[in-house]
């Protein structure tokens, strides 16, 4: 697989941020006392480094960890999975999204979470691997997440479930609650409430395989978060609590963007580097009873919980194996610094609200 361009440059996690937190431009000149001309200037991908440290300041972000995003030093490093692990990257218009495999080595039981555009490197790996997708597991039900939901439905008949607040208009498609847990062989796979970016956002935090593994959707990016308009602050409370909290050797598989850890975005995340975060605590997860103030916040102002409705209907077609062989399965995008491959490692293009 192609080395994955960082998510989002500097001027997007300084819009998101300012989005976010409802700052006009006129208002953030002025808290951080820069010139108005100077921050459009940052805005439109000019990376003045003193005026960024004025205002991540004023934007709850890491001077440092934008600083180092600006000038393109950090590409993150992930460990490879031997089994068990597949990642995919498809096309979506001008960007690309994520989405994963994981399945227990034994007994071939395996887990979809999310669909991305297209399946068909998905299905050759089920295929070499004589997999048996048990679940199709959904981070939240935004458009590119479940663009090919029903094609793979049709390839493996497996039961969609999504979180109970993001429930999706399918015949047969079941719901999870917080804290929820999926189960192939020896794999466990709970459900940790992630929301912010969307009010079911979940992560599935993955234990079993040679490392932990937390699938996030766009709760997490290296080095930026999926986009929230309206609820940051809670995205950003929930996702400190439920994932940074994991162990510290937690690989990262976000919506888009590289695969990570979470020591690479304690260091270089903007929105959770080490002047944005709390010690390190001594626990894995957070348990039910830990649900943040952000969390009843975050529901509150939550949409009502409608289907949401598919791209397209789903075939209907038999659930099937395929036994074709000889793909090696998907891997992990390969880490590399910056460096040469560095350049294609950072990409220039419109904000949007990943
Ligand atoms: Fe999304």
């Amino acid at each position: 697989m192609p080395l994955i361009p960082i998510e989002d440059n500097f001027n997007d996690v300084v819009a998101k941020a300012q989005r976010g937190y409802g700052i006009s431009d006129a208002d953030l000149a002025a808290r951080a006392e820069i010139d108005p001309a100077d921050l459009a200037a940052v805005k439109a991908g000019q990376p003045l480094l003193p005026v960024l440290r004025r205002l991540a300041r004023h934007l709850k972000l890491s001077p440092d960890a934008l600083v180092v995003l600006a000038k393109k030093e950090a590409y993150p490093r992930a460990p490879i999975f031997p089994r068990g692990f597949a990642m995919f990257n498809t096309p979506d218009d001008d960007i690309t999204v994520n989405n994963y495999l994981v399945w227990d080595p034994k007994t071939r039981e395996a887990a979809v979470i999310d669909t991305g555009t297209d399946t068909t490197d998905l299905r050759d790996v089920l295929a070499s691997q004589q997999l048996r997708v048990v679940a199709i597991l959904i981070t939240h039900t935004h458009s590119d997440h479940i663009a090919a939901l029903p094609e793979l439905i049709a390839a493996t008949g497996a039961q969609v479930w999504s979180h109970e607040r993001e429930p999706i208009a399918l015949p047969g498609a079941r719901t999870f609650a917080d804290n929820a847990y999926f189960h192939l062989g020896n794999i466990a796979i709970k459900t940790l409430p992630t929301p912010g970016h969307s009010p079911g956002q979940t992560t599935f935090y993955v234990q079993g395989l040679s490392w932990p593994l937390a699938l996030c959707g766009d709760s997490l990016f290296s080095a930026s978060v999926g986009g929230s308009p309206t609820q940051l602050a809670a995205q950003i409370k929930n996702t400190r609590a439920r994932i940074f909290s994991l162990p510290k050797d937690t690989v990262i598989g976000p919506g888009h963007g590289p695969l990570t850890t979470l020591a690479h975005e304690r260091r270089y995340n903007p929105f959770f580097a080490p002047d944005r975060l709390p010690p390190l605590p001594g626990k894995v997860g957070a348990s039910p009873a830990e649900t943040p103030a952000s969390q009843a916040e975050a529901d509150a102002n939550a949409a009502p919980a409608r289907p949401v409705a598919l791209p397209k209907p789903a075939r209907a077609g038999k659930a099937g194996r395929t036994n074709g062989k000889a793909t090696p399965p998907a891997k992990p995008s390969k880490s590399a610094k910056p460096g040469r491959d560095g350049a294609r490692a950072f990409k220039s293009r419109r904000n949007r609200s990943a």
